[in-house]
């Protein structure tokens, strides 16, 4: 099989290409070939040593992929040779909270992952493609999609008439603002570049703020909001706006604290939260029963995902800078075969 791995070290320099062994599906395993993988800004981090450093090497790097089955081990009754099925991110969680090793079961590290022409993943971890989307499109849901699912879904009870303020134009943000539509939810989107803003209005988006210019964004939702303040805020952005975060939702709002773009760590102001009595809600992706509901809602409403570039496999590393730049609009994907 061909493969990208972590080999040496960290970083981009480290993201080599290597061939192994074919290999064969033990009890309860599938074996996919791959047809795209998708980029997230975790791979990203995963490649550079920033999400684990103790992660051992070599690893195959990204949790996003599809494909189509082409050998099943014993046991084996979920799916059948010539299944289309994407990989679950946490392959050991299925429903309910997660443990450690839920944790411990997730792909591109610590397991490893889709960036390779071939993928083992357990029968309860290989979930069927949507007919309505093409591998490329498959391969972008089951890290962004299902965390924005979970964050508004089932954590958030979204409902129709709230109002969801979403951070940036990249993977979660883009598939937030699908799904808070689909949903009937209105949404407020920040981005630092006024066509993207742009592009997200195109797809539903009710109001864009530009939060390089306009740097107190927090306030602008607010006013709004009537001087209410939002329903929920998918808050990608991390330490550098967390705080406004805080100050755009509405009192008894809920804040899903997601991702990190700006970094993981600093001073939190702890009054706002709960003199507004907010709800502060983590998100780990998200278990199989999310991920079905989600492909439901998709295939009812022929949603598709936002697929920014393809890549070719010989190409992987451009599709990592890329993903770097920030001038990505949704997701990246790197096409395998
Ligand atoms: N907790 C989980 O389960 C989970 C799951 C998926 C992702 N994540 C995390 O969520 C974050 C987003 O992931 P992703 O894959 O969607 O990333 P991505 O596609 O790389 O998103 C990048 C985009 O985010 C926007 N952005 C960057 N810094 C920002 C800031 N300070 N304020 C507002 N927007 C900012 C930019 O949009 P513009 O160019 O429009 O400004 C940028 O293009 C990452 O930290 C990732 O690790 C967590």
């Amino acid at each position: 099989m061909r493969v990208y791995e972590i080999r040496g070290g960290f970083g981009l320099d480290k993201l080599v290409y290597a061939e192994r062994p074919d290999p064969e599906p033990g009890p309860m395993q599938v074996r996919v070939r791959v047809k795209a993988t998708s980029l997230n800004y975790r791979d990203l981090m995963m490649v550079e040593g920033r999400y684990n450093p103790r992660q051992k090497l070599p690893l195959v790097p990204n949790s996003d992929g599809a494909g189509v089955v082409d050998a099943v081990g014993p046991g084996v009754t979920r799916v059948k040779v010539g299944d289309r099925v994407m990989g679950l991110f946490a392959q050991a969680w299925l429903a309910g909270e997660p443990s450690r090793q839920v944790q411990g079961s997730t792909l591109g590290g610590p397991q490893d992952g889709a960036l390779a022409d071939t993928m083992l993943l357990h029968e309860d971890g290989a979930i069927p493609t949507p007919a309505h989307l093409t591998d490329e499109e498959a391969s972008t849901l089951p890290c962004a999609a299902v965390t924005a699912w979970s964050a508004l879904v089932t954590q958030g009870g979204i409902k129709a008439g709230d109002t969801v303020l979403l951070q940036g134009t990249g993977g979660v943000s883009i598939f937030a603002l699908q799904i808070a539509r689909m949903m009937g939810a209105r949404v407020i989107l920040t981005s630092s570049r006024d066509d993207k803003l742009e592009r997200a209005r195109a797809l539903g988006a009710h109001e864009g703020i530009n939060y390089v210019t306009t740097p107190d964004w927090d306030k602008t939702a607010r006013t709004l909001t009537g001087g209410t303040g939002v329903d929920h805020v998918v808050e990608v952005g991390g330490a550098g706006t967390f705080e406004k975060s805080l100050r755009a939702v509405r009192l008894g709002g809920t804040v899903s604290v997601i991702g990190v773009l700006s970094g993981g760590a600093g001073a939190m102001a702890l009054t706002p939260i709960l003199m507004g009595n907010l709800r502060v809600q983590g998100v780990f992706v998200g278990h199989r029963q999310s991920f079905e509901a989600l492909n439901r809602a998709l295939t009812l409403h022929g949603v598709r995902p936002v697929v920014d570039r393809v890549f070719p496999f010989a190409e992987t590393r451009a599709a990592f800078e890329h993903l770097k730049s920030g001038a990505h609009f949704g997701k990246v994907v790197i096409r395998v075969e």
